[in-house]
């Protein structure tokens, strides 16, 4: 190994310390793993949010039975508004309209376990994206 393939390995090793440390384990697996992301064709219902930080968030479901089926989101925003989108999806799998609404930032936040102070917002972004999705649900089944 050359000196800068060592020294790049050095700064990426880095950088994965200082993002498992932010987000913990389980917020730094997921940041390495997305799961749920990307924009859904044909979603039954859509909600797109512009954060305070300028980033926009946009989450995509599928209902079928009157439940989540399927879930997906997409962000521009930092590392920390990908894991929150991620697991605010995962956190409406399966649920009602009625139990959608119940979701909050705190709920993401505490599916996650932990992100850095600063990007704690983050989370309450992706829960306000369910809820903009979940009125266009109710405005589309009118
Ligand atoms: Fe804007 Fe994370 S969503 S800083």
């Amino acid at each position: 190994m050359d000196k800068l393939d060592q020294f790049l390995d050095n700064l990426q090793e880095e950088i994965y310390d200082e993002a498992r440390e932010a987000m913990g384990e389980k917020g730094f697996d997921r940041w390495r793993n997305p799961q749920f992301a990307g924009k859904m064709e044909n979603p039954d219902a859509h909600g797109r949010v512009l954060g305070t930080c300028g980033d926009t968030m946009e989450i995509f479901f599928k209902f079928e039975d009157n439940r989540v089926k399927e879930g997906s989101y997409m962000t521009d925003g930092c590392a920390s508004s990908g894991v929150s989108g991620s697991f605010a999806v995962e956190l409406t799998l399966g649920k009602t309209p009625e139990e959608l609404a119940d979701i909050t930032g705190e709920d993401v936040l505490k599916t996650i376990g932990k992100l850095p102070e600063e990007e704690k917002h983050c989370a309450f972004l992706a829960a306000q994206t369910i809820q903009d999705a979940l009125t266009d649900y109710m405005n589309s089944a009118k």
